[in-house]
């Protein structure tokens, strides 16, 4: 079986879904902490799955890491638990640094004491695919080139810091110990079970509340969006066929400013579910900048095309259609993560065991 931490997150449980629709899919044990941005709602379709299964536990903990790994003998761990929003990031910082660092640390720790006890062929098949951000690589200018692999880290939120520090780990758990490990670099995604914190499904929810939609500074920022199945698939493909040791950048070549994907994204919405009166965009509402506030992403995922054949298959206009309609067809989702309600629902429903949980 594989390992797939935080999978109750928005990539996380993207990436559970996609893995188990293969047919040959190694069964998925999900290690989720639950914290407020942690769904196993999110998993339900494959909760009755035999080969899913859910366990609540925190990447800090030594003993529990080390015994789902001496009780499961996991053939990879896919890494995506971790803190993710900027925002929070500047507000408390502690909880970064407690799991995008010393949770990467325990687990590439009991992950090398795991390893090392397999015998060869075992031990020659392990991976450690460790799944991290381009915005470790900072701040771009204008006009320079996209981030390739070799671009100097130089982050400048707690969030990208924290990440960034979990990268270098893992680089060297891999020169030092031989741990076989991979880093994947991505740019932001968006699409269905996206925590309505994040720029898009925040719009989203927010246009279709009638609320304001809040754009920090003057708008002009710039993301490289890439749609999260694409970057599901572009982890399956590394995890199978990437060079131990190596880091892959993972990117959409769609670089947007977000003033443009806010208005296009009012633009669909007004096309699907029009206002009784006006254009979404009439909600639109500049505030203050987010200190430290980045200006431009783009990656360039040439390595990953060139030596594994990886190619997105969403553009950004049809990847951000797809986006609001899911939103349009699952108002409930976003009313429950919203409200807080589903934290409280899953307990009543579920007790201590969520969809898929290990009894
Ligand atoms: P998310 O915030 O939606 O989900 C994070 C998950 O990790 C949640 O389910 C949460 O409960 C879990 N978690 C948090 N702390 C934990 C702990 N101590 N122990 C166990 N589980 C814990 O994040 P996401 O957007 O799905 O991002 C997943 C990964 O991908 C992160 O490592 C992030 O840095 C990386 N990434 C995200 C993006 C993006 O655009 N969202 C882009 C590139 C890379
Ligand atoms: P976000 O989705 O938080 O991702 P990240 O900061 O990791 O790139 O933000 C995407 C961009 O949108 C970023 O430039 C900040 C901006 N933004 C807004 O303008 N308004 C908002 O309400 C949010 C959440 C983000």
């Amino acid at each position: 079986m594989i390992f797939v931490t935080g999978g109750a997150g928005f990539i996380g449980s993207n990436f559970i879904l996609d893995w188990l629709a293969q047919a040959a899919a190694e069964p998925v044990l999900n290690i989720d902490k639950l914290t407020y941005a942690g769904n196993p709602y999110n998993l339900e379709a494959v909760a009755g799955d035999a080969r899913y299964a859910f366990v609540q536990a925190d990447i800090c903990d030594e003993t529990a890491i080390a015994t789902l790994l001496s009780r499961y003998r996991p053939r990879a761990i896919v890494h995506l638990a971790a803190e993710s929003h900027v925002d929070r990031s500047i507000h408390s910082p502690d909880e970064f640094i407690r799991t995008n660092v010393n949770g990467t640390f325990n687990l590439l720790n009991r992950a090398l004491h795991y390893w090392s006890t397999l015998p060869g062929p075992e031990q020659a098949d392990f991976r450690f695919l460790h799944v991290s951000t381009d915005e470790v690589y900072g701040s771009l200018e204008p006009q320079s080139p996209p981030f390739s692999e070799d671009a100097p880290y130089t982050p400048n939120s707690l969030y990208s810091a924290s990440k960034a520090a979990s990268d270098h780990l893992v680089r060297a758990y891999h020169q030092t110990y031989g741990l076989p490990t991979l880093t994947t670099n991505c740019s932001n995604n968006y699409g269905p079970y996206h925590f309505p914190e994040k720029l898009i499904p925040l719009v989203i929810a927010n246009a279709l509340a009638g609320n304001p939609l809040p754009i920090y500074g003057d708008g002009m920022q710039i993301r490289d969006w890439l749609y999260v199945t694409d970057h599901c698939t572009a982890l399956r493909t590394i995890l199978a066929h990437g060079a131990t040791g190596e880091t892959y950048n993972i990117g959409g070549g769609n670089e947007q400013t977000n003033l443009h994907v806010v208005h296009t994204l009012c633009d669909i919405l007004d096309e699907l579910a029009a206002r009784a009166q006006g254009s979404y965009r009439d909600l639109i509402t500049f505030v203050k900048d987010r200190p430290g506030h980045d200006r431009r992403y783009a990656i360039d995922s040439g390595k990953l095309e060139r030596t594994l054949g990886w190619q997105p298959a969403e553009s950004f206009q049809s990847g951000i259609r797809k986006t609001v309609q899911w939103y349009l067809a699952n108002g409930e989702w976003v009313r429950q993560v919203r409200s807080g309600a589903y934290l409280n629902w899953l307990r009543q429903q579920y007790g201590d065991h969520p969809p898929g949980a290990l009894i």
